[in-house]
């Protein structure tokens, strides 16, 4: 029996990168997925591979930050396999500017994917998961959800994913007594699209890397390990954590 059999996963931005892996990932282990991502052509051959794979998984567009579209994401998840069990907010961008040189466009933009889009995420399949009885969502923060950056390197992201962390305990706190769990993950630097900027910059690697005890970036496999877990039963004590996998980036 696979880890997530007879549960069904919700992974936001899971064309590329990380959603990728945790998509695959649910979905090698039973559970029937459903990606979504601004991306459809990447999103689509994402589903097709789980299929090819002996996989169950469909591909949905939906933008994180527009509420219209978590309705209709929601709807349609539970119309296809008639339940949600796991969230996983994982759609997320990068933008690497300082507190000087961020504009107010750019602020709100990383604001409204990446906080606007995992409070709606987690307003509109609470009522859901309340109804089927229980859920797990995972909510992804980041390392600089925790501590600074050298040079404050990317203000409106660190702001947006210290924002995840206590937004899923306030998650975590509201719904414990309906058997639903939140807890946020804290990658460090990950080999993905989105930090292609950073691992393709010596001086960028260089700042991010020096502080990783182990040396290297993460894969996203790496991550998708321990979404699996929070996402399954085996985490069934664990509620309102932070799991942080950044190579031992914040140990010291
Ligand atoms: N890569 C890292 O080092 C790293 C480290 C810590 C945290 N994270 C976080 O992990 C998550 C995944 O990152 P990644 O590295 O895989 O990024 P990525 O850029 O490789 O993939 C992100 C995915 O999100 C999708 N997306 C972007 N905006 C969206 C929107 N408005 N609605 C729906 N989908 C949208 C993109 O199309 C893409 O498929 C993000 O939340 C990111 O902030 C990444």
């Amino acid at each position: 029996m696979g880890r997530m059999e007879g549960k069904v996963a919700l992974v936001t931005g899971g064309a590329l990168g990380m959603g990728k892996a945790h998509s695959q990932l649910l979905a090698k282990e039973g559970a029937k997925v459903v990606v979504t991502d601004v991306k459809e052509k990447e999103g689509k051959a994402v589903v097709e591979g789980i299929k090819q794979a002996g996989g169950e998984a469909t591909f949905l567009k939906h933008d994180v930050s527009k509420e219209s579209e978590w309705k209709a994401v929601v709807d349609k998840a539970i119309g296809e396999f008639g339940k949600v069990d796991v969230l996983v907010n994982n759609a997320g961008i990068l933008v690497l500017k300082n507190c000087k040189d961020t504009s107010v466009d750019e602020f709100d933009r990383v604001m409204n994917i990446n906080v606007k889009g995992v409070f709606l995420g987690c307003k509109h399949i609470l009522p859901a998961m309340q109804k089927a009885g229980g859920g797990s969502i995972v909510n992804i923060s980041s390392i600089y959800g925790l501590i600074g950056a050298p040079g404050g390197v990317a203000l409106a992201y660190q702001a947006s994913k210290g924002a995840v962390r206590i937004l899923t305990k306030s998650v975590a706190a509201e719904y414990a007594a309906y058997d639903i769990r939140a807890n946020s993950i804290h990658p460090g630097l990950i080999a993905t699209p989105m930090t292609s900027d950073i691992t393709e910059s010596a001086e960028l690697n260089e700042m991010v890397l020096g502080p990783t005890i182990l040396g290297r970036a993460g894969k996203p496999e790496e991550v998708a390990n321990a979404i699996l877990f929070l996402a399954s039963d085996e985490s069934s004590y664990v509620n309102g954590a932070e799991i942080v996998v950044d190579g031992g980036y914040t140990t010291m």
